[in-house]
């Protein structure tokens, strides 16, 4: 999957952010920050990583070895090298087991630390990849619900002109477009 298709962008909330669901490849989009769905060492693996570690070229590793990981749930930033994006956010989603053992909490700091870090740069526009929904195997419909109610909550102060959830497939893409508006509507 490499072009990119807008699924819908007339969303935003008072502060006037306005929320977009994209289908395709996060590795293509122009923003100030792209999320990395990492693991804790932050040296490359697979998925969305491995593709935004392809298209970022080896400077990226490069300066991630100097980071020392990062726990689940947390987030550091490096610069975008070879990316259209001007900054990769790195987080490290929770493995599901279960959903007993704190999983929504971790995957909601992924979300809530990302998007803090960014305003900590003053980075307006950020993309999301479905964080911890592949190789981690967190549900999709959950997943979905705390990414969509973390994003509005962190940004009612009015740090972000835009926030894109990237979705990597059909069902994914159809999924932000039902809770992405009900998210909204209950903030
Ligand atoms: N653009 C946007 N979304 C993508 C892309 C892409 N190029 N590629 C995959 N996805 P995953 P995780 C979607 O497995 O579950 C790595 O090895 C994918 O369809 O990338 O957090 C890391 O190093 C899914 O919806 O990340 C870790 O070890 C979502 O991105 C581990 O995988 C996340 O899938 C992290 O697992």
């Amino acid at each position: 999957m490499s072009a990119l298709e807008t699924i819908r962008s007339d969303l935003s909330d008072t502060t006037g952010t306005r929320f977009t669901i994209v289908l395709g490849d996060i590795t293509g989009l122009s923003v100030d920050a792209i999320v990395n769905a990492a693991n804790s060492s932050l040296l490359g693996g697979g998925g969305v990583d491995g593709a935004i570690h392809r298209a970022a070229g080896p400077e990226l590793v490069a300066e991630c070895r100097m980071l020392n990981g990062c726990k689940t749930g947390q987030a550091k930033i490096t610069k975008g090298y070879r990316l259209p994006a001007r900054h990769v956010i790195h987080t490290v989603g929770p493995v599901w087991n279960g959903g007993g053992n704190g999983e929504d909490e971790l995957l909601a700091g992924c979300y809530r630390n990302s998007l803090g870090l960014a305003r900590e740069h003053g980075l307006k526009s950020i993309a999301f990849p479905a964080i911890s929904t592949g190789i981690y195997r967190f549900p999709a419909l959950p997943a979905a619900e705390i990414a969509t109610r973390i994003a509005v909550a962190e940004s009612a102060d009015g740090a972000f002109s835009e926030i894109i959830f990237c979705c990597f497939g059909d069902e994914m893409a159809r999924l932000y477009d039902r809770l992405l508006p009900e998210a909204l509507a209950s903030a």
